[in-house]
């Protein structure tokens, strides 16, 4: 089974690989984007990226229905299991981890991370999933910042970056993002979800197309690419 990666609507994807089925950000209730439910996903490991609520979601309900475990900063972990979630594996940037799907390191991102009763939720974070068929960036919330430049000597086969601005990149620094990464294909995300991040992807992807090598996939919320 090649890897396939659907998204869920704003930060939300779903990556089926090796055999395990991963979510990052699971923000289901509440988000007017995701064709799907909580109550839907049965995942084997959640990924968050950061304590905001429409990252950190559901996790705490799918973690406590499905037991699977949660990849998440230090603060966010410690966090989680206060809640009762036990079954956490915390990392922090720069650090990377083998699990049985895939090797995660964490990344910085300039955002922020207090979580949704106030706590202190660790500094934000951008996630690279090296998985059997690619390497993945899903930046999480953040700003441009020039690092991004080491990130792409990752080799990134596929970026997920925000291009709704106001809270994250807005279209014109994302495409920065993009020549500075120089990933073989893009996903946008975080946009659209409330008219406060409304962006037209097919627009952006056309100046993709246009100033860089990069192969944007513009997904609707439910759609699924092979990675
Ligand atoms: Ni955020
Ligand atoms: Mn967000």
């Amino acid at each position: 089974m090649p890897t396939t990666i659907t998204w869920y609507g704003h930060g939300t994807f779903g990556i089926q690989t090796a055999g395990k089925s991963l979510i990052i950000d699971p923000f289901f209730t509440g988000n007017p984007a995701s064709p799907i439910k909580a109550s839907d996903v049965q995942p084997d490991v959640l990924l968050v990226t950061h304590g905001h609520g429409d990252h950190i979601g559901d996790t705490i309900e799918i973690a406590q229905r499905t037991g699977c475990l949660v990849i998440a900063n230090h603060e966010i972990c410690l966090w989680l299991a206060k809640q009762g979630v036990q079954n956490t594996h915390d990392q922090h940037i720069g650090g990377a981890h083998q699990y049985d799907f895939g090797t995660v390191k964490l990344t910085i991102a300039h955002h922020g991370s207090i979580l949704p009763d106030g706590s202190y939720g660790g500094n934000p974070c951008g996630l690279i999933l090296k998985l059997a068929d690619g390497t993945i960036y899903h930046s999480g919330d953040t700003g441009l910042f020039y690092d991004m430049k080491l990130i792409g000597e990752e080799g990134i086969d596929v970026a997920i970056l925000p291009i709704g601005d106001n809270y994250t990149m807005g279209p014109d620094d994302a495409l920065k993002a993009v020549k500075l990464i120089q990933p073989k294909r893009v996903i946008p995300e975080h946009h659209s979800t409330w008219p406060v991040i409304a962006q037209d992807p097919h627009a952006w992807a056309a100046r993709v197309r246009a100033e860089t090598t990069t192969e944007p996939i513009v997904l609707q919320p439910g759609e699924s690419t092979r990675l």
